[in-house]
């Protein structure tokens, strides 16, 4: 196969972590005989500092020529004054829209080496293995009006019907590669949105009677997250109730560090981005958990190349990287040995 990868690297740790993730993706490329052409693009602060735009005409060109986009992350003190036009979490906003990248799928899974960074019990976050799907273009954070006067303010929650069966058929085809299983996630006992939302899921669901589906009010969803998160498989909701179910769900396996996401559309074509941004204070100093940024090529794999092989290959490794007790800064006790973002990721290749 041969596939071109616009890389993102972005600020703050995204340069260590993408160039960790690149690394493995060559290795990928040798040892199943595939081409992945890599060329590199701004976003974000450096894109600011170099362009005065968070998302230069040149990066959009980069992409648009490119299957996939692998992304770092983007932001830091250095912009935090800046005008809204010119903060580097603008350019994120952006590529999202401009490609259209409807699904947001966040895979929280517990690895049983990591579980005492759990702020849960290790029996209840053992067995948990989830897919958040986030509806990720539509509603409050895009609807029409938004805007504010001196003494009141207005944002809008607007969903199409079309806007919400593309992401529930999503999230029942991702439902059928894993366990079978849909909570659709809504709050249909008050939003007329909510109340469309459950008429369209019960309406595809008719084309797919092997899935489970079950309709879940958002409020006890957050609940249940927290007293039975082993209990969910697929999790399909929409954009504002998916941003922060998904960050209460990304808690549970005990590091930000080891967490992928996809931004993908139905075409394929797809943003690659671990879920934790720059932490600029340990930028540069080879403390950076590389797995996030990693793992995030794996989902590139699957969700656009279709390289599933590939893609269990390389989180087999990371997870055995784990279980032999090699770990970087943070998910290790003060004191105790650990691994540079580059020996870590020495230790993934060395696996592969
Ligand atoms: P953060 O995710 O950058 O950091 C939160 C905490 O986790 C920090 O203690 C950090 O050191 C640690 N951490 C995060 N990723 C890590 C990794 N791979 N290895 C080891 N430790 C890691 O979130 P924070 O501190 O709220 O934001 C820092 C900057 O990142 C801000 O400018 C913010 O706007 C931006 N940001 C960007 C995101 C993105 O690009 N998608 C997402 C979230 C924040
Ligand atoms: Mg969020």
């Amino acid at each position: 196969m041969e596939k071109k990868v616009a890389v993102l690297p972005g600020d703050g740790i995204g340069p260590e972590v993408t160039e960790a993730a690149v690394k493995v993706l060559e290795v990928i490329a040798r040892r199943f005989s595939h081409t992945f052409h890599v060329e590199y693009g701004v976003i974000g602060g450096v894109a600011i500092d170099k362009h005065q735009n968070p998302l230069p005409d040149e990066t959009v060109a980069l992409c648009e020529a490119s299957d996939a986009v692998l992304l770092g992350a983007v932001g830091g003190p250095k912009w935090d004054q800046n005008p809204s036009a010119l903060r580097p979490e603008k350019g994120l906003l952006a590529i999202r829209k401009h490609f259209d990248l409807f699904a947001n799928l966040r895979p929280v899974k517990a690895v049983p080496s990591l579980l005492h960074a759990s702020p849960l019990k290790e029996e209840v976050a053992k067995d948990v293995d989830m897919m958040i799907v986030r509806e990720l273009t539509g509603g409050l954070y895009f609807g029409e009006p938004s805007r504010r006067t001196a003494d009141a303010a207005v944002d809008s929650l607007v969903y199409t019907r079309e806007e919400i069966e593309r992401i529930v058929v999503k999230a029942f085809e991702i439902a059928r590669l894993r366990r079978g299983k849909v909570a659709s996630v809504d709050k249909a006992n008050v939003l007329e949105t909510s109340k469309l939302w459950r008429e369209v899921v019960e309406e595809k669901k008719k084309a797919y009677p092997d899935i489970e589906v079950e309709h879940m009010l958002v409020d006890s969803t957050a609940m249940k997250l927290i007293t039975n998160p082993a209990a969910f498989d697929v999790v399909v909701t929409e954009n504002m109730f998916g941003d922060i179910l998904s960050d209460e769900a990304s808690v549970i396996t005990g590091s930000l560090g080891v967490l992928p996401s996809a931004s993908i559309r139905s075409d394929g074509f797809g943003l690659y981005e671990p879920v934790h941004g720059s932490a600029p204070e340990i930028a540069g100093l080879g403390l950076a958990n590389p797995a996030a940024a990693i793992l995030s090529v794996a989902m590139m794999l699957k969700y656009s190349f279709n390289l599933d092989t590939e893609a269990s290959a390389i989180e087999e490794a990371v997870n055995t990287v784990f279980e032999d007790g090699f770990f970087t800064a943070d998910l290790v006790e003060p004191g105790k040995r650990v691994l540079s973002t580059k020996e870590w990721t020495d230790k993934v290749i060395d696996e592969l």
